[in-house]
């Protein structure tokens, strides 16, 4: 079959991902696709480039099938095991960082539900500083020390599997505190893509009845945690979200401010002890 042939038939998804799909099937760039558009393909390249584009049909998110993603302007390897990283949650780094480079050496960061690592990575290779990532999911770590490899700070990550801070020694010894944790309640599970739902893993979205069961948790032992001058830097996904999740941290004496992500959606808050 042609390329153009195979693009023709694969009415199931959008024209520009089709050629994104054949692009990575064929090891090429999407202009070296096109320009060999009347090029026909061996037997075997066909059937391979059908099957993905009949996953992506089937609503297998476009990430899981290349097994990368950008964020923060580095690649991610990325799969089934782990949330694919989003666009969104590149401003918990660049506000962790803003903070990091306000402080003295040596911090000790780390980094709640690391899941693919690409917060806690993009953070240790931006700033040079040492970040603990942790995660309940055992299999999300395997990913994120795969990519720890990858960028080259094995150096200066640990990865530790771990319900939110529950391994941590108590003492106050926390200066930085990031955390993209589920958020999804019961209610807007069921209302949720199908290319999330039933291709993400659940223990990376659900967030209990509320949304905000993990965060509970959090918030609970961040009194244990975190210095006195420390701060926590957490993802909310929108009003009402950041609403739950600030009654949360000012019930447990915290200074919160929340800030905005491009689309004008609350999307991070910034928590502190110290009354400003
Ligand atoms: C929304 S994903 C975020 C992944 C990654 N940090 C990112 O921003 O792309 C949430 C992550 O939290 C992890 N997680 C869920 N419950 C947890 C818990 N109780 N303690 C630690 N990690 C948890 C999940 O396994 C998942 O990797």
């Amino acid at each position: 079959m042609r390329i153009k042939d195979i693009v023709q038939h694969s009415n199931a998804i959008p024209r520009q991902e089709a050629l994104s799909i054949i692009a990575f099937a064929l090891s090429m760039t999407k202009e070296e696709t096109i320009s060999c558009w009347e090029r026909e393909l061996a037997r075997d390249q066909t059937l391979y480039i059908q099957k993905l584009l009949n996953e992506r049909a089937h609503g297998k998110p476009f990430s899981y099938i290349t097994k990368n993603k950008e964020f923060f302007s580095e690649q991610f390897f990325v799969d089934e095991r782990v949330l694919i990283p989003r666009p969104e949650t590149e401003l918990l780094v660049e506000i962790t960082i803003d903070i990091i480079n306000k402080k003295a050496d040596p911090l000790y960061i780390v980094d709640v539900g690391t899941g693919s690592g690409a917060i806690g990575i993009a953070i240790a290779k931006k700033t040079s500083h040492r970040v603990f990532c942790v995660d309940v999911s055992w299999d999300a770590l395997c990913v994120a020390k795969k990519n720890a490899m990858t960028h080259s700070v094995t150096g200066h990550t640990q990865f530790v599997c771990m319900d939110v801070l529950e391994g941590f020694k108590k003492g106050k010894c926390l200066d930085v505190i990031v955390a993209n944790l589920p958020y999804i309640s019961s209610d807007e599970w069921a209302s949720l893509m199908v290319d999330v739902k039933d291709f993400e893993p659940s223990v990376a979205l659900q967030g209990g009845v509320d949304g905000i069961e993990v965060y509970r948790r959090l918030c609970y032992l961040l009194p244990y945690h975190l210095k006195e001058n420390g701060y926590i830097i957490c993802e909310v996904g929108g009003k009402t979200h950041e609403k739950k999740v600030r009654e949360l941290f000012e019930a447990t004496g915290l200074t919160v401010q929340t800030r905005k992500d491009l689309a004008g959606i609350e999307r991070a808050l910034i928590g502190t002890w110290i009354n400003s």
